[in-house]
């Protein structure tokens, strides 16, 4: 079991390791300020791992209340907040309770949000079921829901308690949605740690414990450094810009994170046209994004990325700002004049 800490908020710890489900209630009852918590899940997570959470909790003398909404990004909404802010009044929730979140980043998210808005801001828990929520989303304090105008357009800084992620948990996720956090961990590995990224190079690691520390580790450094996204944490969306841009034209039909293997590559090609990179980036960076089984391209013409781009949140006015990497470990913000950005597209596809 290793433990992580994280000096934001009231700071935490992360605790990542195997079977530790079974051991929630002894590890989260030192940081609960009350003895009643309202474990928030998907139809998925609940049906997974609601009744072992649930009986080590209650053993630990914490009574739980619980709420399953259906699962996917589809109910990240307004309409499913509301109903969970409503089953947090009707229980009696005050501010000396706490909410777990038991999912993926949908339920961390919105359980985020909704214990940061629930009576002026509520305690809560991760508990991430997914490796892509378990490397990047359930540390940070980012919260959202999404709005019928995009995605995470209502959302909240608000720190957690406490992350306790059973390793364990990921041996029931389909392969698709395993290497969507893989994507996101070599992607941490490309902007921080060459040897990080040498160690997801040939694929998924049996052990996984090891891959979900460090991105931790990697991400709290830069979000110590700009909890409230004003510069630096934005290196973390490399591969985003473009991510972003090929699943809008796929419609959503290619999952987030193999939309990040493939903008990560095309940044890596970027970073080389544009001579940003001190040493050969995009062969690495593609060879390990497709040993973990991710995809590396995503034919699409460079026009309808232009637009999909144009139209991105991340906008600034005249400029957008890529992230580039410089050589393995080390990248930097690029800023780009949206005149140029379809000279780059044409390089970078
Ligand atoms: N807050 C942040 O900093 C941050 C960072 C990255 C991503 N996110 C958000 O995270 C979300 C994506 O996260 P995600 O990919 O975990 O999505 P998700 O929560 O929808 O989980 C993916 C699917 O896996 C299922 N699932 C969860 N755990 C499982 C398990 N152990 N076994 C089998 N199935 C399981 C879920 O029910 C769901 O159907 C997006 O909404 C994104 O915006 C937030
Ligand atoms: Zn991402």
């Amino acid at each position: 079991m290793l433990k992580i800490h994280v000096p934001l908020g009231g700071g935490y710890d992360v605790i990542i390791g195997h079977g530790l489900t079974e051991q929630a209630g002894r590890l989260l009852k030192p940081v609960l300020p009350g003895s009643l918590a309202a474990i928030v899940c998907d139809d998925t997570t609940r049906e997974l791992f609601l009744e072992p959470l649930k009986a080590s909790l209650n053993g630990a003398g914490i009574r739980t209340v619980e709420y399953a909404f259906p699962h996917g990004e589809q109910h990240k909404t307004l309409g499913t907040l509301g109903r969970l802010l409503s089953f947090f009044a009707r229980n009696g929730l005050t501010r000396a309770d706490a909410a777990i979140a038991l999912g993926g980043g949908v339920t961390g998210d919105m359980t985020g949000f909704a214990a940061a808005v629930y009576q002026r801001g509520i305690p809560f828990v991760q508990v991430p079921t997914t490796l892509l929520s378990a490397v990047d989303a359930s540390v940070g304090g980012k919260t959202a829901v999404d709005l019928p105008e995009g995605k995470n357009l209502a959302g909240a800084f608000h720190q957690p308690l406490a992350v306790l992620c059973d390793a364990d948990t990921f041996a029931t996720l389909p392969p698709e949605t395993l290497r969507d956090g893989m994507a996101e961990a070599v992607k941490m590995g490309v902007l921080f740690d060459r040897s990080y990224f040498a160690s997801l190079s040939n694929g998924i690691p049996e052990d996984l414990v090891p891959v979900v520390a460090r991105s931790v580790e990697l991400k709290r450094d830069v979000v110590l450094r700009d909890e409230f996204d004003r510069g630096e944490r934005a290196l973390l969306n490399l591969g985003h810009t473009f991510a972003h841009a090929i699943e809008k034209c796929m419609d959503f039909q290619m999952t987030h994170g193999h939309a990040v293997a493939v903008g990560t590559v095309m940044a890596a090609r970027a970073s080389e046209a544009l001579g940003v990179a001190e040493e050969p980036v995009l062969d690495p960076v593609r060879a390990a994004m497709e040993a973990n089984g991710l995809p590396v391209k995503a034919d699409l013409p460079a026009d309808r990325m232009l637009e999909a781009m144009l139209r991105d949140k991340k906008r600034a006015g005249a400029q957008i700002t890529l992230v580039l990497p410089e050589r393995i470990g080390k990248a930097r913000l690029h800023p780009v004049g949206v005149g140029d950005l379809r000279g780059i597209l044409e390089a970078a596809t």
